[in-house]
């Protein structure tokens, strides 16, 4: 089948036909979903009714998988799935949704500020491919903002390194009780603030609600500034809202694009399983 792309709307993502996750893609294929990717950084794939070992590897055939350990306040004991998955659901090992107040869930709530996945990791992610399992009567719309679009933006920021961590984040949100083991997992990496891509020489603004500190500035001015260029990253014009469909799968370039989650009723189970391909180095040196 040949695979075609059309661009949703005025924005700048893609809809994609002719790929079926369940079977193995051919050469072809994975160079049509990667070349797709180059040009909108983000491409729905509609109907994909697959299991997990599918989602995994479909995955797989599009590069090395990063690992989700260690980005969530859930224990080993409390994992729903393995490693290969980041559980982006608001269900309980026993797929109960968690309580209002449960702080797995008061945690994941960050996810509703605009970021990029793993930006608080020294090697960010590269791709993240979200499978709708079951969504929300209503609400739970993930939106997307075109990092590569404020031009002007790009050339004054072009040479600053942001602090990242997912306490920064937590810490707008009023999320502030970290253990001491919280505290030493999250600590604080460092990133560039303006990314080119490899293959296609565009430049991105790397930002994330993570980003918590610039090198060089003091700390309150930095965060003043890093909540006006988010303002501005993601004004209407560069913002696609993907409403989900049951078997939806999207996926997203975190080097070219930011994202939030949109709130939903508590008590309804929103069961979303994200596979990460990994990034292909550090954006910057790490302070020793
Ligand atoms: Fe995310």
């Amino acid at each position: 089948m040949t695979v075609t792309i059309r661009q949703v709307g005025p924005c700048f993502a893609g809809e994609v036909e002719g790929i079926d996750m369940r079977r193995p893609l051919s050469k072809d294929e994975v160079a049509a979903v990667h070349a797709g990717m180059d040009r909108h950084a983000v491409l729905v794939f509609h109907d994909q009714k697959i299991d997990d070992a599918q989602q995994l590897a479909f995955t797989k055939s599009l590069g090395e998988i990063e690992h989700a350990i260690g980005a969530s306040l859930r224990a080993a004991a409390d994992q729903r799935l393995p490693t290969t998955f980041a559980d982006v659901s608001n269900l309980d090992r026993d797929n109960t949704p968690f309580a209002r107040d449960d702080r797995r869930r008061l945690f994941a709530i960050g996810n509703r500020l605009w970021h990029s996945d793993s930006s608080f990791k020294p090697v960010p992610a590269k791709y993240s491919l979200l499978h709708a399992i079951s969504i929300p009567s209503k609400g739970g719309n993930t939106q997307f903002a075109d990092m590569r679009a404020a031009e002007e933006t790009k050339a004054e920021v072009e040479d600053m390194v942001c602090e990242h961590s997912q306490m920064f984040s937590r810490q707008i949100i009023g999320f502030t009780d970290f253990t001491d083991e919280e505290r030493e997992r999250f600590r604080p990496v460092r990133q560039c603030m303006v990314r080119s891509h490899p293959i296609t020489g565009r430049k991105s603004l790397y930002l994330s609600s993570h980003a918590g500190g610039i090198v060089g500035w003091p700390m309150q001015e930095a965060r003043g500034f890093l909540r006006d260029l988010i303002e501005h990253a993601t004004q209407r014009e560069f913002v696609y809202t993907h409403k989900w469909r049951l078997d939806d799968l999207v996926m997203w370039d975190n080097r070219q694009t930011m994202h939030r989650a949109r709130p939903f009723p508590a008590h309804e189970p929103r069961d979303m399983r994200r596979t990460t391909l990994a990034g292909e180095g550090p954006t910057v040196a790490q302070a020793a």
